[in-house]
C-alpha cells in the first residue's frame, strides 16, 4: 500500500478528433488533504475528475484509488467515492429528500439510506427545514449545498467537486466554502475540487495543482506557489514617461523595472517597507505620481508568470445560467 489515497500516473485522455484534454499527468494525493485543481475553461479539470471518478476511461496511463485501480477495480473505486458534477443534477420537480433517498440507486447502495442519515446530512448544510420542500424552490447556493450532499450519501472516503460555486455570487461562495471545509472537519473525507476561481482554489486548498492545456504547470500550497515569485510589485503612473525613467533608477528594484505607457510596475523585496522608500526617493527627485498601488504576490501572478496569460474568471456565470436553460429545455 502506497502512504497516498490517490495516485495516478501518466493519466491521459485524448477525446474523438485528436483533442488532447489531458497530457500524462503525475499526481500523488494524501489522505484528508483539500486538494484544488485550478486552471481556466478548458484546462481539462472536469475530464481529469471524471476519469478519476470512473465515468470515462482514460486513454492512457493509470490511477488508483485507495489501491484500487479506476479501470479493474471500478466498481470498488464507485463505492469509495462521491461525486458533485460540475452541472446541477438534482431533479427540480422532486424534494431534497426524495433526490437523496433516488441517489442511493445510483450507487446501487444495499438499502436506501435511513431518514436519520438524510436529516444529518441536511443538516449538515443548514438544510434541515426545507429537505421537504421542491427542489425548484430553493435557491442557487440551496442547490449547490444540495448538490454537495448529495455527494455524500454513500458515505464516501474522496468526494469530488467540480467547481462547487460556479455561478454563485461572491457572498453565497464564501458560505459554501464554510461547508465544504465542514464536510472535511465533520467527516474527515479527502476533498478533490476544481476551480477556475483564484480565490476559491487559495481558501479551500491545502495543496494547490495548476493545471493548464492539460498539462500541470505546478503544485503547492498556497504560500509556496506565491513564494516562488520574487516579491510584491508597485505600480506607478506618472505624467510624462520622462519621470517614469527615473522612477525604473529606483535602487529597491530586484529585476528590471517593467515600463507599459505612463505606467512602471517595480519589483521589490517586500512593498510595505520599500514603498516609503520609493516614495522620499521620488520626492527628492521632484517627481509627483498620478497614481501608485501595490500588488502581493496572488495565483494569478503565479499563473501569469508561469503560463504567460491570465486566469480568466469570465465565463463561468454563462455556463450555470447555459446549463440551467439546457435542464429546463430537456423538460
Ligand atoms: N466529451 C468531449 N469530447 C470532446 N472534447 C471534449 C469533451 N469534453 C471536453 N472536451 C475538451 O477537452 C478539453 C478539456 O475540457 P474539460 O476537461 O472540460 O476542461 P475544464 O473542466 O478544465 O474546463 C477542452 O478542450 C474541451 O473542449
Ligand atoms: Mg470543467
Amino acid at each position: 500500500m502506497t502512504d497516498y489515497i490517490i495516485e495516478t500516473e501518466n493519466l491521459t485522455k485524448t477525446y474523438p478528433g485528436n483533442i488532447q484534454a489531458v497530457k500524462g499527468i503525475h499526481l500523488q494525493i494524501k489522505q484528508g488533504e483539500i486538494f484544488g485543481f485550478l486552471g481556466p475553461n478548458g484546462a481539462g479539470k472536469t475530464t481529469t475528475i471524471k476519469m478519476l471518478s470512473t465515468s470515462i476511461t482514460p486513454t492512457s496511463g493509470s490511477a488508483s484509488i485507495m489501491g484500487y485501480d479506476i479501470v479493474k477495480d471500478s466498481l470498488r473505486v464507485r463505492r469509495n467515492i462521491g461525486v458533485v458534477p460540475q452541472d446541477l443534477t438534482a431533479d427540480e420537480d422532486l424534494k431534497a429528500v426524495e433526490n437523496l433517498r433516488m441517489i442511493a440507486r445510483f450507487y446501487d447502495l444495499p438499502k436506501v439510506p435511513s431518514n436519520k442519515k438524510i436529516a444529518e446530512l441536511l443538516n449538515l448544510v443548514d438544510l434541515g427545514d426545507v429537505g421537504g420542500h421542491y427542489v425548484r424552490t430553493f435557491s442557487g447556493g440551496m442547490r449547490k449545498r444540495l448538490e454537495l450532499i448529495m455527494g455524500l450519501v454513500n458515505e464516501p472516503k474522496v468526494l469530488f467537486l467540480d467547481e462547487p460555486t460556479l455561478g454563485l455570487d461572491v457572498q453565497t461562495r464564501a458560505k459554501m466554502w464554510d461547508y465544504i471545509k465542514k464536510v472535511r472537519e465533520d467527516l474527515g473525507v479527502t476533498i478533490i475540487l476544481t476551480t477556475h476561481y483564484l480565490e476559491e482554489a487559495d481558501e479551500l486548498s491545502d495543496r494547490i495543482c495548476i493545471i493548464d492545456h492539460g498539462n500541470i504547470i505546478t503544485i503547492g500550497t498556497s504560500a509556496e506557489l506565491k513564494a516562488s515569485l520574487k516579491g510584491d510589485s508597485i505600480i506607478v503612473e506618472t505624467k510624462d514617461e520622462e519621470s517614469l525613467k527615473t522612477v525604473a533608477e529606483f535602487s529597491g528594484s530586484l529585476e528590471e523595472p517593467a515600463i507599459n505607457g505612463k505606467e512602471i510596475r517595480l519589483t521589490v523585496k517586500d512593498a510595505d517597507s520599500d514603498l516609503p522608500l520609493l516614495m522620499d526617493f521620488m520626492i527628492k527627485k521632484g517627481i509627483t505620481p498620478m497614481k501608485m498601488s501595490v500588488q502581493k504576490p496572488s495565483l494569478d501572478q503565479v499563473f501569469l508568470k508561469l503560463t504567460g496569460n491570465e486566469i480568466r474568471e469570465d465565463s463561468g456565470e454563462s455556463a450555470f445560467k447555459q446549463a440551467l436553460t439546457m435542464r429546463r429545455m430537456r423538460r
